[in-house]
């Protein structure tokens, strides 16, 4: 007997890579040991779930986080909507190390209840699944901190947290650039890797060029980190380029990617994480279509932090993809889902309904995934299951 089914869903939304949205109607899914035992005709379990007029689909996999931080940015949302640009309101100080001064002040208790709140509320909005990266520390000691806390934040709820080390998302204050490239590689992406899968870098004009960026991400390919970019985000600045040559598993943002960028994309298999919440913040307006013509696999993501995307909810995120970046529905939960698990390595595990996959599952207040995006504010979201146990919505 199977531990649980759901039973007649309106919309089975299964992702079978084959067949792309691979939607069954009035379907039924069971689920035993936590994996997906058994799809489309229903089966006897020990607990029953009527799903007649829903949505049943995986749950959102959020490819692109920065969950752990101090302190807020609300009086810099101010100042952008009084005229100051995202880069003007950084170079005078503020910005991400306004953030990693919030951060660094705060202690490990603070910055896990901080983030727990916040991934209750992810979780009421479906998110299954979650990247998140480090970034607002900047020194060995409060980059680890952070880590740390996600470790624990994995332990201590339901959502599957996946750690990026992105100590190269700044230059701390207090050191020059070629100091910091030095710390990084020598000291904090050894110890990192301990903590993370992925490593990640701020690839922008004031930032980190492409030439320290591919010494930084190849130094974390050493320490067995897989790579990924924050890519032309603010502008064209080699991220996508980098990110074909390093053969990165994600280039992230990728709004002013150049043509050879796309190109070496393609050609490394990297995928586009686009991140529709920053758009709507800073203003961005990508053109998609250029990376959807050339092939390259779209995934969407959050990238919820405080500067440039205080969302956190996929469903908007999906709403806004479509709305801001014309990805049509069925392409928007494609990214939101089964993309977004191949962005983080676990297309094999998670991101689609099939057998023996994770049964991380969400049953949702819709008849048609077609009104995820259209009732947009709107919490579809019902019930959530995280490996086979349904979560309790706080
Ligand atoms: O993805 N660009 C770098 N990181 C974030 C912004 C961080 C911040 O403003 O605090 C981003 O947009
Ligand atoms: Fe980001």
């Amino acid at each position: 007997m199977e531990d649980l089914s759901i039973l007649n869903a309106s919309e089975l939304i299964t992702l079978n890579p084959i067949e792309g949205l691979g939607i069954l109607k009035n379907a039924s899914i069971s689920i035993k040991g936590g994996k997906i035992s058994n799809i489309g005709l229903p089966k006897l379990a020990k607990k029953e779930i009527d799903a007649k007029g829903k949505v049943v689909m995986p749950g959102f996999i959020d490819p692109h986080t920065h969950l752990i931080f101090g302190g807020s940015r609300a009086n810099e949302f101010e100042l952008r909507i009084k005229g100051k640009t995202y880069e003007e309101i950084a170079n005078c100080g503020g910005g991400i190390i306004n953030t990693v001064n919030a951060t660094r002040e705060a202690s490990e208790k603070e910055l896990f209840e901080s983030a727990m709140g916040r991934l209750n509320y992810a979780l009421c909005w479906g998110t299954t699944t979650m990247e998140v990266k480090s970034g607002y520390g900047l020194s060995l000691r409060d980059e680890l901190k952070i880590l740390k806390v996600i470790k624990k934040l994995n332990d201590a709820q339901p959502i599957t947290l996946i750690p990026t080390f992105l100590g190269a998302h700044e230059i701390p204050p207090e050191k020059k650039k070629g100091e910091y490239i030095q710390e990084l590689i020598n000291e904090m992406i050894p110890k990192a890797s301990k903590f993370a899968k992925f490593c990640d870098v701020f690839c922008e004009k004031g930032v980190f060029t492409k030439e320290e960026a591919k010494k930084i991400l190849q130094c974390g390919l050493k320490f067995g980190l897989k790579p990924k970019i924050h890519a032309d985000e603010l502008s064209s600045s080699g991220g996508s380029e980098l990110a074909g040559e390093i053969g990165a598993i994600s280039a992230d943002h990728v709004v002013y990617p150049s043509f050879q960028g796309i190109k070496l994309m393609k050609k490394a298999e990297t995928i586009a994480v686009l991140l529709p919440g920053t758009c709507l913040f800073l203003g961005h307006k990508p053109s998609v279509k250029k990376l959807i013509d050339a092939g390259i696999p779209i995934a969407i993501g959050s990238d919820f932090n405080p500067g440039s995307s205080p969302i956190l909810s996929m469903p908007i995120i999906i709403g806004l993809a479509c709305i801001l970046l014309k990805l049509t529905p069925a392409q928007a939960i494609i990214a939101s889902t089964i993309n977004s698990a191949y962005a983080l390595g676990l297309g094999n595990r998670i991101g689609s309904l099939e057998l023996g996959k994770d049964a991380d599952i969400i049953i949702l207040n819709v008849s048609s995934y077609k009104e995820i995006p259209y009732w947009f504010g709107f919490n579809p979201v019902q019930t959530v299951i995280c490996r086979g146990e349904p979560a309790c919505l706080p």
